[in-house]
């Protein structure tokens, strides 16, 4: 695959009351536009992620409403596949731009979260869970921490384990002027905060975020200073866990890293930053090892360890993550997307890596339901 990513722009993740979605993804088009050099009218197709503007913003025509944003008649896919949608409108884009149909594709990820109460937004969020799941009364701290107890039982980590992955993405996120939670959290803070699903506490979580990314992408021959999607993968398995063999293997993840190695001919020694979906600390350990960075059952050891904090080998969520960037769900694939495009391009700021080349995003609908990865080269 060789789709050119030519403008990027991620909007603050956070609370933020004074910004409707509208407001949101106008400020990423605008954004994006300007970082491309593109106008409005130069947009031949959009791809959107967005999953819960129904029930927060009520609005389920967003493809219409972004065509009257953009003032021509251009074609508009709305996608909607939980918290993986913003990654799969990527791929839409990139197969679409691959077909040869459109020379260029903006793609949007917009999500309005924080407008609705916690126990609305958390039973909308399970809309993207099973009726079972739902009819038992589990949210997706639940459902997670599920995957939680039978990985802390498998593997013999304790709950101070899965700590770190939180600990250190506050860190990174401190680097991140977008970011939702810049600040440090101990381990201490996290094992006192308040028990939202055993074992997982609040400081365990990803926020309710509001927050908004797009990207200009084009079918165009690469040239030396840009960057490239040379692989976009998306894989599925079963909605419900109790139709799992395994809950401590997100099998959907390790088909679309299996898959997206092998397009680009790399193995994760060459990956040279990961973004992965911490949407639950158990999520980025889980991710690590199905990733194939820490042998299964030793990707909360070498978390702990630091091997994955912003000057080591493999560092994972120099963004802050879902955890400390901010999770505003339908937008995050397409946000990590960006953060890795810009630490590809050396313009991360004070996070910037020494000279990456090639990085990877992992985004997840549910507990694995929908799994999509880019693998980004420069
Ligand atoms: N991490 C760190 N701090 C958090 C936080 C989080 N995840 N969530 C809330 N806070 C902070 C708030 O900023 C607030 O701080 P303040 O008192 O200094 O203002 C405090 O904790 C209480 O916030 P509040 O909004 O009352 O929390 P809540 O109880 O309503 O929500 C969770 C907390 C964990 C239940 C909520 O964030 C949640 O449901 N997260 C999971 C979202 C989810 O399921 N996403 C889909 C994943 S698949």
């Amino acid at each position: 695959m060789n789709i050119i990513i030519s403008g990027a722009y991620q909007t603050k993740c956070g609370e933020l009351w004074d910004k409707s979605l509208d407001d949101l993804i106008i400020e990423s088009i605008d954004g994006s536009l300007v970082d491309a050099s593109l106008e409005k009218k130069d947009i031949q197709a959009v791809f959107l992620g967005n999953k819960m503007a129904s029930q927060v913003s009520d609005q389920n025509h967003l493809s219409a409403l972004i065509t009257q944003i953009l003032g021509h008649c251009v074609p508009v896919v709305r996608v909607e596949a939980a918290c993986a949608s913003g990654g799969v409108a990527v791929s839409q884009a990139c197969l679409a731009l691959e077909s040869g149909q459109y020379d260029n594709a903006l793609v949007i990820g917009a999500e309005k979260m924080t407008d609705l109460p916690i126990d609305e937004i958390s039973y909308a969020l399970m809309h993207a869970a099973s009726e079972c799941e739902r009819d038992a009364g589990l949210s997706f701290v639940g459902l997670y921490a599920l995957m939680a107890q039978h990985y802390l039982q498998t593997f013999g980590a304790t709950e101070q384990d899965l700590a770190f992955p939180a600990i250190k993405n506050h860190e990174h996120a401190k680097l991140n002027p977008n970011a939702q939670f810049p600040f440090s959290i101990s381990a201490e803070q996290v094992m006192q905060s308040a028990m939202v699903a055993d074992p997982l506490r609040l400081l365990h979580c990803s926020p309710i975020t509001d927050g908004a990314a797009a990207l200009i992408l084009e079918n165009k021959q690469k040239k030396s200073n840009q960057v490239q999607i040379a692989a976009s993968v998306q894989t599925g398995e079963t909605l419900s866990l109790s139709e799992r063999k395994d809950i401590t293997v997100l099998e959907s993840t390790k088909k679309a890293a299996q898959l997206a190695y092998t397009q680009v001919g790399v193995s994760p020694e060459d990956i040279d930053l990961w973004e992965v979906h911490d949407c639950f600390s158990i999520a980025e350990i889980l991710a690590v090892e199905d990733l194939g960075i820490f042998p299964k059952g030793e990707g909360f050891i070498g978390i702990r360890n630091q091997e994955c904090a912003i000057n080591s080998k493999n560092p994972v969520n120099i963004s802050g993550g879902l955890k400390a960037c901010g999770h505003p769900v339908g937008a995050t694939g397409v946000k990590q997307v960006v953060e890795v495009y810009n630490q590809l391009k050396g313009r991360a700021g004070a996070r910037q890596l020494d000279n990456p080349k090639v990085g990877l995003t992992h985004n997840v609908g549910g507990t694995g339901g929908t799994v999509v990865i880019h693998v980004l080269k420069k």
